[in-house]
């Protein structure tokens, strides 16, 4: 099956998780993808494989928040690949402490990744969309563009200690709200998915062993959950299991193929039918 023969789809934070099964999805599906990652080696590793499994990808390592990156990225990928179809703003972290606690580093980071650097990435994407929707409607074709934003239950439902990660991810849905409405004109579909606990370094299972951290940008961040933990929350998921990456990328998919043309402005939340943050 290719779905997406034809498409080019730009897809931040590849290199590893969700993000990186999202970019291997598209290209099964025949989309050309450009990936980006704050990490070179990853990103390298899923061009990589997207080539050995057939597919064509190119890519552009650095940080979504670096300053002019929105425009380097946009500019990247239709220098790359000829074209922009689909936008998959999925790069992010948590960086979580309760509130007393956040520094307005933490709380201006947390905005910024998941919030900031989307909004940057579209309006560099904006020009692109427009002069491609007044030739193709100019010769009488209509041809739907799509961006799916990430967000994540702890937006739509809460979750301690994540204060400003959760106010990044619900500005996610606000702004995939306001864009829905405003690039309806130019058939760009805007919608975003919000994913529950998803098996990723961000949700890895520790035992007796020191709390795992990622590195970003230099900085350490604490990750993932005491077994007993995530055992207590497996229970409360109905579908009795966390989500798996290839789960996740499903649900991004969905509103990246031609059967959802008429849906936008909506959020999707891919939690295995979790209804607590
Ligand atoms: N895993 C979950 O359960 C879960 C739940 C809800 C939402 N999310 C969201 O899904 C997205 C992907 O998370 P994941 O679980 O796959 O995490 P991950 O850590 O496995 O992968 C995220 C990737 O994004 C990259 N990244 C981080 N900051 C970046 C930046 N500034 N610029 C470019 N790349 C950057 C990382 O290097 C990493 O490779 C994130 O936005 C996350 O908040 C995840």
């Amino acid at each position: 099956m290719t779905k997406l023969a034809g498409k080019v789809a730009l897809v931040t934070g590849a290199g590893r998780g969700i993000g990186r099964a999202v970019a291997m999805k598209l290209a099964s599906e025949g989309a050309r993808v450009f990936v980006n990652d704050l990490d070179a080696a990853p990103m390298q590793d899923v061009m990589q494989a997207i080539g050995d499994a057939g597919g064509e990808a190119a890519g552009l390592a650095g940080s979504v928040t670096g300053e002019g990156f929105a425009d380097e990225l946009v500019g990247g990928a239709l220098d790359a690949l000829g074209g922009l179809d689909i936008i998959v703003n999925n790069a992010g972290y948590i960086w979580n402490s309760t509130i007393q606690n956040q520094t307005d580093e933490q709380i201006a980071a947390m905005l910024d990744v998941h919030a900031g650097a989307p909004i940057r990435i579209l309006r560099a994407a904006q020009p692109h969309f427009r002069e491609r929707f007044r030739a193709e409607s100019a010769a009488g074709r209509r041809v739907v563009r799509k961006v799916v934003n990430i967000s994540s239950m702890a937006a739509v439902y809460g979750m301690p200690a994540a204060v400003s990660y959760a106010a990044g991810k619900g500005a996610v849905v606000g702004m995939t709200n306001g864009l829905a409405r405003e690039w309806g004109r130019l058939q760009v579909t805007v919608n975003s998915v919000a994913f529950g606990y998803i098996e990723t370094r961000l949700t890895q299972r520790f035992g007796d062993t020191a709390h795992p951290t990622i590195e970003v940008e230099g900085r350490a961040h604490k990750v993932g959950f005491p077994e007993e933990q995530q055992e207590d929350l497996t229970r409360l998921i109905p579908l009795q299991r966390l989500g798996t990456a290839e789960d996740a990328a499903n649900g991004v998919y969905l509103f990246c193929i031609p059967e959802s043309d008429y849906i936008t402005g909506q959020t999707l939340v891919v939690g295995g039918g979790l209804t607590t943050g």
